[in-house]
């Protein structure tokens, strides 16, 4: 696909696609409640379809609205044996959060997915989970597919080797079927929608500090659950907005839950022009407006506790980089090496070719600032963030961009490309 290339002045209103994490997770508890759920702004990416579709298959009936999504739950007994293979598409947040929660259900399920999904580790939900009890056999011990046979779970004691909401949310919904209470010590704080979403639901679970207890046995009651918008979505145009001469990007309803907030830390700390106001709360789950313009920025060191809550968005945070003045250092992010690629080899490969002076390390990237973009043929390599990244990176370039694999921001923000048209008519 031809990327739009070369403008100037970017100025409007977007308001983003709901909360990819937040939306798999309204399915998933409006399944395993008793009653109706109804979810608004429900986010209708691959990703989030491939989760209705698992619960479907699993005997959940699920109505699809133009404006909402009604889950008929059936608790956590209703759910029955499935006829087929369960088919997760590009989903780690649907394989990794059904394998905790078939893990406890007394029938045996097989879980498939692409072939990105066939390369990404299932032994850091597997380990943790056998000691509960879990039974899995995986292809090579570690991937996908994984054939999960029910059983009673124990309870444990666990704690994290990597930072990671998906293991951490397995590790849950297991919990939630042991008998007795499970304690999980988180390595450093990730996104908490699931424990937000417990409580909504009628259910209990206690935070303190890193440490998480929660008790198995619990019932859920069907709710409307309100998603806010997505700011991993809304980072694409936070960063088109400071980047790109002329710019003064409004985005409305984007999630503010802090878990997740990383990238307006970083902006403001390269002295980006952002304001941020909350309007609203559902539950624990914030949301506001957040209003960026051309700014300019300088380089900085990003490592540390701040890597959760800004994992998604390192992609184009390493194109932010590449405007600022100086160089940016990214580290302790090795965890972007297992993400629907390798986004640490895959932004180094396709910025290079764009001309950016960019290096690669074990744990992050190291990014020259002031860098002036060029015309090339670059690739998603089926990740929908790194086809984000790269149309925001064109808009810049002073020669043509085609952006092969263009369909795959299909998985989060499947209106991305009018979107961005909006902004420069
Ligand atoms: C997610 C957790 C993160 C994130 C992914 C969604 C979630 O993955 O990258 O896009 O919804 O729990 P990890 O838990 O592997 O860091």
């Amino acid at each position: 696909m031809q990327l739009v290339t070369n403008k100037q002045g970017l100025n409007g209103t977007i308001r983003v696609p709901g909360d990819k994490s937040i939306s798999h997770r309204s399915i998933m508890f409006g399944a395993l409640a008793n009653g109706t759920t109804t979810v608004s702004n429900f986010l209708k990416g691959e990703d989030c379809l491939s989760t209705i579709g698992v619960f479907r298959a699993l005997g959940v009936r699920i109505e699809e609205f133009p404006d909402k999504i009604v889950v008929h739950g059936t608790g956590w007994d209703g759910l029955k044996r499935p006829d087929e293979t369960l088919d997760v598409g590009n989903s780690g947040t649907t394989i990794r959060l059904m394998l905790g929660i078939l893990a406890g259900r007394p029938f045996d399920a097989t879980l498939e997915g692409d072939a990105s999904i066939g390369k990404r580790p299932m032994g850091r939900v597997m380990l943790p989970l056998r000691e509960m009890g879990a039974i899995f056999e995986a292809k090579d011990a570690n991937f996908a597919p994984v054939k999960v046979t029910g059983t009673k779970l124990q309870p444990m004691t666990y704690t994290l080797p990597v930072a990671s909401a998906q293991v951490k949310s397995a590790i849950i919904f297991a919990a939630l079927q042991a008998d007795g209470e499970t304690t999980i010590i988180e390595k450093e704080k990730t996104r908490d929608h699931t424990e937000q979403m417990i409580r909504q639901f009628g259910g209990a679970i206690t935070t303190d500090g890193l440490t998480i207890r929660v008790n198995g046995g619990q019932e859920f009651q069907g709710q409307n659950v309100v998603v806010p918008g997505d700011i991993s979505s809304a980072a694409f145009f936070i960063v088109a907005g400071l980047i790109i001469p002329n710019s003064k990007i409004r985005l409305e309803n984007v999630g503010l839950n802090p878990t997740r907030t990383g990238i307006i830390d970083v902006v403001k700390e390269m002295g980006g022009k952002i304001t941020v106001e909350q309007t609203s709360k559902a539950g624990d789950e914030p949301a506001g407006t957040v209003i960026v313009e051309t700014s300019d920025l300088k380089g900085i060191e990003i490592g540390g506790d701040i890597i959760p809550r800004l994992i998604d968005e390192l992609p184009v945070i390493a194109l932010l980089a590449s405007q600022a003045n100086g160089q940016t250092v990214i580290k302790d992010a090795e965890e972007l090496k297992v993400k629907e690629t390798n986004r640490i080899d895959a932004v180094v490969t396709e910025l290079s070719k764009m001309g950016v002076a960019l290096v690669g390390t074990d744990d992050g990237m190291i990014i020259e600032g002031n860098q002036t973009l060029h015309g090339a043929t670059v690739q998603s390599y089926g990740d929908h963030r790194m086809g984000m990244m790269l149309q925001i990176a064109a808009l810049l370039a002073d020669s043509d961009v085609a952006l092969e694999k263009a369909e795959a921001i299909n998985v989060s923000y499947p209106s991305f490309f009018e979107d961005v048209a909006s902004l420069y008519q």
